[in-house]
């Protein structure tokens, strides 16, 4: 992984042999001697990668063309890259819904921001707190949503169309790194400061740690899926990362920020976040996606055993961020509280399980939000931060739903 410090190394050792000689252009140019030796015909040529294709073996000269019957999301041996025929239009219309909303963090005007951060009567402490910490958390969550993309998920999914979603994906996860440098350059933040936060304090430390592990056995080149406890393994970190990170961990800072920007402070930053959001939101259904059509295929893998780990990681997590809402607000601010996180905390955790087939968890809790929901809709809500998302329709497409 390409993270360094306290998170443990799985292994160090650089990715599949084949890729690497793929990327040598010497190799083209060698005499036929001093290449290096070909694989069988029709084998894969990726000794890690025998659950599935990679899209990197050799050439198949003459063989069939691709049937939809022949295609799945895990454990596919079909070309991988043939994007159609379609089979999973979920993947494909993601992809061109997330291709439609399109934006650039630096198009955000950030002078009412940067007055307000200047202006020493402009916010309390505790306010301030909050953008920090939050910028500390998002900056480097976003490079490990995107390392974990790149480097573990790509590639055990074996599907074509959602390879495509994937690369959309990371490259929305660049943007939010982006748009959070941004932030941290126009306001004149320390930038070590925040980009170290993850390994200065122990609350925004914890939820990274929490997810690591994850993605670090995914990563590792020795690992492929093909067996119903390393399909499992797949599963489990698609819902680490898919339904936990980024669909509980991401919240209470969304919620924290979006709050000040309601009350007309921070609202660049705000509206950042706001983008980010919806960004996010679709992540998210995306991973719910992928793991139900996983579910549908390998019925197998979702044991009653299997389920009930799913729900303590939940959990675990939902406890997890209500510390990190205590910590990053102990007063309470904005008229928010903390025990209002947590309850909205088991709300969202409640409709994450819904999602995947658990059962949920919490009884009796509301949303103590609305407006979340309000937020998630832009069509509905397209004025709350006012220009620029009305501004986006005549640039590019705001439906996402
Ligand atoms: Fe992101
Ligand atoms: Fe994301």
């Amino acid at each position: 992984m390409a993270t360094a410090g306290s998170a443990p190394v799985v292994n160090p050792n650089p990715g599949p042999a084949q890729v690497s000689l793929l990327a040598d252009e010497s190799v083209l140019t060698r005499a036929p001697s001093q290449r290096p030796p070909k694989p069988e015909p029709g084998r894969n040529t990726n000794p890690q990668a025998e659950g599935g294709a990679t899209g990197l073996e050799d050439l198949a000269l003459g063989a069939g063309r691709i049937r939809v019957d022949d295609k799945r999301i895990i454990n596919c041996h079909a070309d991988l890259n043939q994007l159609v025929p379609f089979k999973y239009d979920w993947a494909w219309q993601k992809y061109l819904d997330a291709c439609a909303n399109h934006w650039m963090p630096q198009e955000i005007n950030m002078n009412a921001d940067i007055a307000l951060w200047k202006d020493p009567n402009g916010l309390t402490d505790d306010e301030r707190t909050i953008i920090k910490r939050n910028l500390g958390f998002f900056s480097t969550a976003d490079s490990l949503v995107a390392n974990n993309l790149v480097l573990a998920v790509y590639r055990h999914i074996t599907n074509p169309e959602c390879r495509q979603y994937l690369l959309r994906q990371a490259f929305e996860e660049a943007l939010h790194t982006h748009a959070y440098q941004y932030v941290v350059e126009s306001l004149g933040l320390d930038e070590g400061e925040i980009f170290n936060m993850y390994r200065e304090v122990p609350s925004v430390a914890r939820k990274a740690e929490w997810a690591l592990p994850y993605t670090q056995y995914l990563a590792d080149p020795h690992f492929h899926t093909g067996t119903p406890e390393n399909d499992q393994k797949l599963l489990r970190e698609m819902v680490a990362f898919y339904i936990i990170f980024e669909g509980i961990f991401f919240y209470v800072g969304f919620v924290q920020v979006l709050s000040m920007g309601r009350r007309n402070k921070m609202t660049g930053t705000a509206e950042q976040f706001q983008y980010i959001l919806r960004d996010e939101s679709m992540h998210m259904n995306f991973g719910i996606d992928v793991i139900n059509q996983i579910k549908l295929e390998n019925p197998h893998l979702w044991t009653e055993d299997f389920k009930q780990e799913l729900i303590t990681m939940i959990r675990d997590a939902v406890q997890l961020e209500a510390d990190y809402a205590h910590e990053t607000m102990p007063r309470g601010v904005l008229g928010l509280n903390a025990p209002m996180f947590e309850e909205y905390l088991q709300f969202i955790a409640n409709r994450r399980c819904a999602q995947i087939g658990l059962p949920e968890q919490y009884a009796e809790v509301g949303n103590p939000f609305p407006w979340m929901s309000e937020v998630l809709d832009l069509k509905k809500e397209k004025n709350f931060f006012e220009t620029r998302v009305t501004e986006y329709q005549t640039g590019g497409a705001l439906s996402w739903d």
